[in-house]
């Protein structure tokens, strides 16, 4: 059923929708911005906006707007759309899931797609153990379920996360974040019994291993830790890829001395670096792995998967939620879990990887501005510093603007605002892949030549 709404069709196939960057009006154009001034009077501006454009349509590799821009999109809704907008499986599951049934909550009346999604999420995780899911609506309730869990297996508090650590905007998530603006400035006090590791930062020079590991034994002491919770790759820390074996190093270390290690995999998992969860590449095995983002393909879920003796041990009610693992939810993670595996998104992931790295490796050799490149599979930044290597947010910020009134949707992150990331649907062309990279060529040359 196609709908009329300001003057722009919603209900259009995005199936048909060119994957082209086009722009026909300035960005924003005259209907973003009539749709801005609404948003602007009935929404706080702490919801904040990269880019001021409302969005019609989105599919592949490119997003439409309301005044008919089109947009390349290397955000995936920030590490969503992995398998692309509105993709066909995803499209087919939930529509059929729609007109069945939408919601009886699991808890009073199970259905079998969600215990589908849970055996789903226990092959694919790392290690071969024996292992329980469930399901929960967003990132941050997965992290604050393991964080439970933990704890309650352990009959320890204390819980560890990282500097440059994301965890989401609950009170547990904020208070194992590690950037204070915008994320908790004024929202505290924070949960207690929450300590700050150094994160391993090679291009920094920072947080080696045994600074951590000091950090542990010393400021927290072994015996009162419950978990320790990490991003095997820091997403809004900046894309910091940690020094090869420091992830390990710390695994070992959860292990002799009994701690739980909670992989966030958040952002990184269901193929985003080219595996299905980044903490494959070191060969890691985390006790629990919180899940969301690209496994609902658009729709909100989370997952938390556990070594079963860990979570067995939380008694019965202890866990669960209204919406948690809502039907549609599921039938879209099953369609995304199929769309990964038989279109081969991970070999697709680690090609993305390729190119971007290729093209920004180049253009570092020219531009002194890019400090590093990193990343891992469709995973990829650059730091942007000034002449003496310290972050250069401001520069930043303005290739990104630049780079989004090129029709191009790339977004910014580090704990030092100086990175752009790029994460793009694993399905968009390398066509569109290349022109963006062309585009971020000019805008950086135009820059650097009216940089002071
Ligand atoms: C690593 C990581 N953990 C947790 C979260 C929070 O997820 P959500 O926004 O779904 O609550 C995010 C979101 O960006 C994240 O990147």
């Amino acid at each position: 059923m196609r709908r009329e709404t300001a003057g722009y069709v919603v209900g259009m196939e995005p199936s048909d929708l060119p994957q082209q960057r086009r722009l026909v009006t300035p960005v924003p154009g005259p209907r973003s911005q009539q749709l801005m001034e609404r948003r602007r009077a009935a929404i706080p501006a702490a919801v904040g906006t990269t880019l001021p454009v409302f969005a019609a349509r989105a599919s592949g590799g490119i997003v439409e707007d309301v005044d008919g821009n089109r947009f390349i999109d290397l955000a995936a809704g920030i590490a969503v759309t992995s398998v692309g907008s509105s993709a066909p499986r995803v499209v087919d599951a939930v529509t059929a899931q729609v007109a069945a049934f939408t919601h009886t909550c699991f808890q009073v009346t199970p259905y079998e797609s969600y215990v589908e999604v849970c055996e789903a999420l226990n092959r694919l995780t790392p290690g071969d153990h024996s292992k329980r899911s469930f399901l929960v609506n967003s990132g941050a309730e997965a992290v604050e379920n393991a964080v439970k869990i933990a704890r309650s297996a352990t009959g320890r508090q204390a819980v560890v996360a990282f500097d440059h650590g994301f965890h989401g905007r609950t009170l547990m998530g904020m208070s194992l974040t590690g950037k204070v603006m915008p994320y908790k400035q004024g929202f505290g006090p924070f949960a207690p019994e929450v300590y700050r590791a150094p994160y391993s930062y090679p291009y920094r020079g920072t947080g080696d291993l045994t600074a951590t590991l000091a950090f542990l034994d010393k400021t927290v002491g072994a015996a009162n830790v419950a978990a320790v919770v990490v991003e095997p790759i820091a997403g809004e820390g900046g894309f910091i890829v940690p020094a090869p074996g420091w992830l390990a190093g710390l695994a070992e270390w959860c292990r002799t001395n009994g701690v739980v290690l909670v992989a966030d995999e958040v952002q990184t998992g269901f193929a985003r670096t080219g595996a299905w969860f980044a903490c494959e590449h070191e060969g890691v095995v985390p006790d629990i792995v919180a899940t969301a983002k690209a496994l609902g393909g658009g729709l909100p879920i989370g997952g938390i998967t556990a070594r079963a003796d860990l979570v067995d041990k939380v008694h019965p009610g202890g866990l669960g939620g209204t919406f948690g693992g809502n039907p549609l939810a599921c039938a879209s993670a099953l369609a995304v879990i199929e769309t990964i595996e038989t279109d081969g998104l991970l070999e697709r992931s680690r090609h993305i990887g390729e190119l971007l790295l290729d093209r920004l490796t180049a253009l570092a050799t020219s531009y002194d501005a890019i400090g590093d490149v990193r990343g891992r599979g469709a995973m990829v930044a650059i730091e942007l510093v000034d002449g003496n290597g310290a972050p250069n947010a401001s520069l930043t910020a303005r290739v990104a603007a630049a780079c989004h009134a090129e029709g191009v949707l790339v977004l910014t992150a580090g704990s030092y605002g100086n990175v752009l990331r790029f994460l793009p649907p694993l399905v968009i062309s390398d066509e569109l892949l290349d022109e963006a990279m062309t585009v971020l060529e000019k805008v950086l040359a135009t820059e650097m030549s009216s940089d002071h």
